[in-house]
């Protein structure tokens, strides 16, 4: 091992900008990096941008504003900090982002990173460096695993990435240009990770996927797999007590996976299925492919079989021409699913997607109307999801201490942190914990000590 440094990575994106993150740091491990927390110390700073929206793209460039005095301070110092810009902002904008931010060496898209320490080395020699290319060969081969060490390090839970890229092209979304064309990664290198993972003490996993559910990957028997048969067969890897899945495409709901929810007691019942509005000719022209009476078909479906699931969704108010009527739409679709919560964003025109070009763009005022409009209906919904759990008992994974001394915080299937006291030990564990109350962002629970279990871990001898 070379000598040693330490890297800082800051992540701005969805969850699978946060898994990069954490590739990315695996990725420089050989080459002497440690991870830290703080800017000032770091030998190299990699901020992993987003580019769904404008404000993400605006807060890049403050950022590297700020990571360049801490630059500026390491030279005074006479140490060298490098600044690397990753992910979504650096596939789409390239070169441009030197040109703008001077303080940048690095630039690296979504789909190389694994060529991280190759560049820094030849940073040495060139002035600076911009990698945006989608390279032929697949980067999740050429990276290296995480440490047993960096696993448990970020806890008992954990993001796998299943599928990248999307063909969907809704009219809005930048994400098939920074993610470029889906793929979807072999069943049994997802094993394989997933198997990584429980044996350092994950607990649960999350797979990840621009369109997760129209994964297709290679199985087992050469034939492609779908997403159902993906989790049927993680659900057997010993240690593994939780799956969850996402994000997942209202048209690529199949019938095996609804099945999965029902044949899978370690499959969360909480879906993330975003529907961005409930106007079909808003969805026609965003491209969605699908209505609104085929949304709520899917989730009668899943209902059907697995009566306590729990929807959650993405909105986007504003779109061009939405009308007042259109955007009543979407509020009425809220109120017939009933979601255990949902973000909702005010369309952001992004450069080269075609409804940035589309005439009648909505008024900021009105559009911002209509967000807060909507996330107060949403924000009840969600309270009320929350109070139905009081005086109920609820499975929640324990994940790590609370802020106060003796407390442990998990999740409930549905996502909802819970606070309770509980012996640090147990961390990593399933717990059945009364819920007792409601706070803003969080359940309290009670009496976990005496009603704890783990059959699986057990099972499986961790
Ligand atoms: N693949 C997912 C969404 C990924 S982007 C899907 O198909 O649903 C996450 C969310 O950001 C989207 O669901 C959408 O609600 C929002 N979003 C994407 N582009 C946007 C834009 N141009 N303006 C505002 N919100 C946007
Ligand atoms: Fe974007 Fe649509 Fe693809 Fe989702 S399905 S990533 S919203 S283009
Ligand atoms: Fe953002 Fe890229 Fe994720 S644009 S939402 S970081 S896929």
């Amino acid at each position: 091992m070379s000598n040693p440094r330490k890297v800082h990575v800051k992540s701005f994106g969805c969850q699978m900008n946060v898994y990069d993150s954490h590739r990315m740091a695996d990725a420089l491990a050989p080459a002497g990096y440690t991870e830290t927390t703080h800017i000032a110390e770091a030998d190299l700073v990699i901020l992993n941008t987003c580019n769904i929206r404008e404000k993400a793209v605006d807060k890049v460039y403050s950022e590297i504003g700020r990571v360049r005095e801490f630059k500026e301070a390491a030279a005074a110092q006479g140490r060298e900090m490098l600044i690397a810009v990753a992910g979504c902002v650096a596939q789409a904008e390239g070169e441009e982002i030197t040109k703008r931010a001077s303080a940048v060496d690095l630039v690296v898209g979504s789909q190389n990173y694994h060529r991280l320490p190759g560049m820094i080395a030849r940073l040495r020699k060139d002035e600076r460096i911009v990698d945006t290319e989608f390279p032929v060969e697949d980067k999740f081969d050429a990276l290296t695993p995480p440490s047993r060490a960096a696993i448990a390090k970020r806890g008992v839970t954990s993001f796998v990435t299943v599928q990248e890229g999307c063909d969907k092209f809704c009219t809005f979304c930048v994400v098939p240009y920074t993610r470029g064309a889906e793929i979807s990664r072999p069943v049994m290198k997802i094993v394989g990770d997933v198997e990584r993972l429980a044996a350092a003490g994950v607990r649960e996993v999350t797979l990840i996927g621009q369109n997760v559910n129209a994964y297709h990957g290679d199985g087992e028997d050469g034939r492609a797999a779908t997403l159902g048969r993906l989790l049927r067969r993680l659900a057997q890897v010993p240690g593994i007590v939780r799956l969850r899945y996402t994000t997942s495409h209202p048209l690529d709901m199949n019938d095996d996976l609804i099945e999965a929810h029902c044949d899978l007691p370690a499959l969360m019942p909480s879906i993330h299925l975003p529907v961005q509005s409930g106007s079909d000719r808003v969805l026609a022209a965003m491209n969605r492919k699908h209505t609104r009476q085929q949304y709520l078909d899917v989730i009668a479906r899943l209902r059907a079989i697995r009566p306590d699931i729990a929807f959650t969704s993405d909105f986007i108010v504003g779109f061009p021409g939405e009308t007042e009527a259109e955007f009543h739409d979407t509020l009425s679709l809220v109120e017939e699913v009933g979601y255990g919560g949902a973000y909702s964003f005010v369309y952001s025109p992004r450069p080269g997607t075609p409804a940035a070009d589309m005439a009648d763009q909505v008024p900021a005022a009105e559009s911002h109307e209509r967000l807060l409009r909507l996330q107060s209906l949403i924000t009840a919904q969600w309270r009320g999801f929350n109070a139905s759990f009081v005086g109920k008992t609820a499975e929640v994974l324990l994940e790590k201490p609370g802020r106060l001394p003796g407390q442990l915080v998990g999740k409930t299937p549905y996502l909802q942190t819970v606070q309770v006291m509980a012996r640090p030990e147990l961390i990593g564990t399933v717990l059945a914990v009364k819920i007792t109350g409601t706070g803003t962002n969080t359940l309290f629970g009670d009496g976990a000590e005496r009603t704890a279990y783990a059959p699986v871990l057990a099972a499986a001898g961790a």
